[in-house]
């Protein structure tokens, strides 16, 4: 018997539509996370957050693809990029926001590849208003609210029809209503809503820059210019009752370190402990791969684009981690705060010029994920986790 037969080449070839989801990289599906660890090349939106990008590996190459980057209409369904990157045999990871077909032109691309005989995948993503849904604490339906929903597009141009007609039990949401939203909820209004039907805004949803405004669609815009609701960040408008059950359900309210972004260097694969409870106290965590395989005597270390907007804190599990990390991370994130676990993290973490460095106080879990709490959030004096428990307690409803 001879050695059983090889695959003549990878199977990984073509065009992979994935999508992103809304934001927080821990809504990636598994098959999203497995091929961005394979492709040689990640075409994304601009929309796509800097938080799941951070898990394209070196490796592979980046490109900026997409109406918003590319300035307007175009006289493509897909970008030429990526036709050509697949037609050279290369892996291209198409990576959309939220979900591929759902306001994404992922159909279209679809149809362009098809077409194009280069074959291709489609990996669904959680799409903004169901990401939104969850995070912002506004369900989509309820059995004594609603028993339907309309997902439509503001944008009139993009085949959008007029706003549905009101109708009891209905639920409107609105995906790119943001940019003209005091227009948006009149034309609404227009269609027969009536004007005290509860509506809100959330902008970019499951990201640590979530912004919820909540109103009706009288109120709604100028309660959101109040806020100073940013203007050029994505955001969904909801409109129907059960945005009246935000109060009750709001359970990411309770979480201390929502808002704040953490960077976990791996040193291993394999799922992070960790990481895991920083998500769960409400952090957005990123988790840089494999910094432990990184040979910085062999590798270039990962391209200052790459790495993701200025984070609160970064978490060292190693000192080749460390090292690691600082030789590719930007300038600026040497001023921000490093928790090292062990004495030779720290020690490396400072001869890489790191300014506020702290040791876990022992290496386990527990004490570093409390020194963690407590250098996040400075005010409850070091009083860390049992602060936690306290501010739990003092905002469950
Ligand atoms: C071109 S559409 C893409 C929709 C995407 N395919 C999806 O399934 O979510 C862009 C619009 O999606 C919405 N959107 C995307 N990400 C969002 C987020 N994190 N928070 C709120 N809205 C978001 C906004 O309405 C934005 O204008």
């Amino acid at each position: 018997m001879g050695a059983p037969p090889r695959f003549p080449c990878s199977p990984l070839r073509g065009v992979a539509l994935v999508g992103a989801g809304p934001g927080d990289p821990a809504l990636l599906t598994l098959r999203a996370a497995e091929l961005l660890r394979a492709a040689d090349v990640v075409a994304h939106d601009e929309l796509v957050s800097d938080a799941v990008l951070a898990m394209v590996p070196a490796s592979a190459e980046l490109i900026v693809v997409g109406r918003r980057a590319g300035r307007g209409a175009t006289g493509y369904r897909i970008h030429p990029e990526v036709l050509s990157r697949a037609r050279k045999g290369q892996f291209v990871v198409r990576l959309k926001a939220g979900d591929p077909l759902v306001f994404g032109r992922g159909g279209e691309e679809a149809e362009e590849l098809a077409l194009a005989g280069i074959p291709f995948e489609i990996v669904p993503g959680i799409s903004a208003a169901l990401g939104a849904a969850a995070y912002a604490s506004i369900p989509l339906t309820h059995r004594e609210h609603a028993s339907q929903v309309v997902l439509t597009t503001a944008h009139r141009k993009d085949g959008g029809l007029p706003p549905p007609a009101v109708a009891g039990g209905r639920t409107l949401v609105l995906y790119m209503a943001a940019h003209d939203l005091a227009a948006n909820l009149a034309a609404i209004g227009a269609a027969g809503w009536p004007l005290e039907t509860p509506a809100a805004l959330v902008v970019a949803a499951t990201t640590p820059d979530e912004v919820t405004v909540t109103g009706t669609l009288a109120t709604l815009a100028s309660s959101a210019a109040s806020v100073g609701a940013p203007a050029r960040k994505p955001a969904l408008v909801w409109v129907g009752d059960v945005v009246r059950l935000q109060r009750t359900m709001d359970w990411r309210r309770a979480l201390p370190l929502r808002g704040r972004r953490v960077v976990v260097a791996r040193s291993r694969t394999g799922p992070s402990r960790v990481a895991l409870e920083l998500r769960t106290l409400g952090a957005t965590v990123m988790e840089l791969p494999h910094m432990e395989r990184v040979d910085l005597a062999r590798e270039a270390p990962v391209p200052p684009a790459r790495w993701p907007r200025h984070p609160d804190l970064i978490v060292l599990p190693a000192a080749t981690a460390a090292s690691a990390l600082y030789a590719g991370a930007p300038e600026r994130w040497r001023s921000v705060p490093a928790i090292a676990i062990g004495a030779r993290t720290l020690a490396a973490a400072r001869s890489a010029g790191v300014i506020e460095t702290w040791q876990a106080r022992e290496s386990t879990i527990e004490a570093l994920v409390q020194r963690a709490v407590e250098t996040l959030l400075p005010a409850r004096g070091g009083r860390g986790l049992s602060a936690l428990d306290a501010s739990l307690e003092e905002v469950s409803p």
